[in-house]
C-alpha cells in the first residue's frame, strides 16, 4: 500500500496527537530533511514522508539510496520550546526509540545499536538516523529527524544498485513478509513521542542501561578518526552524555562524541 495521509492520521486518532501535528504525504522530494528545514509552520510537530528522495542524504554528506514506495522515508520536525544542552544525545534516544517500535510490533528482538545511532541486523544496516537542529533566538529549537528504514525492499535483488555501500537488509529481509509502512510511520511516532517526553524530563541517564543492552559494539576492537588522527582501541560503552568509551592499546581513555566507528576485530 502507498503511504497515505488519512491512514496515517487513522493510525493516531486514538492518541494526544492530532492538534499539534500536521502530515505532509509526498510523492517524490529531494529530501524529506531539507523540505522540513525550509517549511514555515505553526505545528509543534510536522511528520513528512515521501515515496522516493532524489537526495536523500545520510551522515557524512553519504547519499541515501530511497528507492520508490518501498521504504520509509520520514522526517520529523519537533519544536523544543526550551534550550536542552543535551540534544546531542537525543540522537542515541531516537534509534532506542525505532528498536522498541520493531520489538513492540514483534518484527525483530534482535537489532542492536552501532553507536551512535545505525539500527543494524545481522551486522547489516537496516536504519540509519540524520538529525539536524535549528536554533532560533526567540522561537527556541527545532530538531528535524530523519529516518530512513529499510522495509520492503529485497536486498538481494538490490544488491547491485547498492553497491559499493555497506551490507544492509530490511525488515523484509529479516521477516520474509511485506509491511505496512502508513502503520509502522504511526508506530514510530507514537514511540518517539514517548522518548522524547521521557528525554525532557529525566535527560538522557534514564536511557542508558537500555541503550547499554543492545551497544553493538561492546568490546570490540574498532578505529575512529577524529580530526587528523585515528584512535584505535576496546569499546567499553558509552557515558552518561552518550559519548563512546573507548581503551587503547596504552591504556588510554578516551571519549568520543561524534564520528563513526569501523570495526577491526570482533574481540
Ligand atoms: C545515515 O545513516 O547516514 C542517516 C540516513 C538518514 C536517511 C533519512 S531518509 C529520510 C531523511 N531524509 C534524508 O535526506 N535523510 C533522512
Amino acid at each position: 500500500m502507498r503511504l497515505d495521509e488519512a491512514q496515517l492520521q487513522e493510525y493516531l486518532t486514538l492518541t494526544a496527537f492530532h492538534e499539534k501535528l500536521e502530515i505532509i504525504v509526498l510523492d517524490t522530494v529531494d529530501s524529506t530533511n531539507r523540505y522540513l528545514k525550509d517549511l514555515s509552520t505553526q505545528k509543534e510537530i510536522v511528520l513528512c514522508c515521501a515515496e522516493t528522495q532524489t537526495q536523500g542524504r545520510g551522515r557524512f554528506q553519504r547519499t541515501w539510496f530511497s528507492p520508490k514506495a518501498d521504504n520509509i522515508y520520514c522526517s520529523i520536525r519537533w519544536h523544543f520550546p526550551k534550550p536542552n544542552n543535551a540534544l546531542a544525545t537525543l540522537s542515541l534516544v531516537i534509534g532506542l526509540a525505532i528498536l522498541k517500535t520493531l520489538n513492540t510490533m514483534n518484527i525483530a528482538t534482535d537489532i542492536h545499536i552501532k553507536w551512535p545511532n545505525d539500527l543494524l541486523w545481522q551486522d547489516k544496516k537496516l536504519c540509519g538516523i540524520l538529525i539536524e537542529t535549528m536554533q532560533h533566538p526567540i522561537t527556541g529549537i527545532n530538531v528535524i529527524i530523519g529516518i530512513g528504514l529499510n522495509v520492503n525492499s529485497d536486498s538481494q535483488t538490490h544488491q547491485s544498485e547498492h553497491a559499493p555501500i555497506k551490507p544492509w537488509c530490511s525488515l523484509y529481509d529479516i521477516t520474509h513478509k511485506m509491511h505496512d509502512r502508513n502503520h509502522l510511520i504511526a508506530q514510530l511516532l507514537i514511540h518517539i513521542e514517548q522518548y522524547i517526553a521521557r528525554f525532557q524530563s529525566q535527560g538522557f541517564a534514564a536511557f542508558r542501561s537500555e541503550w547499554q543492552a543492545v551497544d553493538h559494539l561492546y568490546g570490540k576492537k574498532v578505529a575512529i578518526l577524529q580530526g587528523n588522527r585515528e584512535i584505535q582501541g576496546v569499546v567499553q560503552g558509552i557515558n552518561a552524555q552518550g559519548e563512546l568509551l573507548i581503551v587503547d592499546f596504552n591504556q588510554e581513555q578516551w571519549q568520543i562524541a561524534s564520528g563513526e566507528a569501523s570495526i577491526i576485530s570482533q574481540n
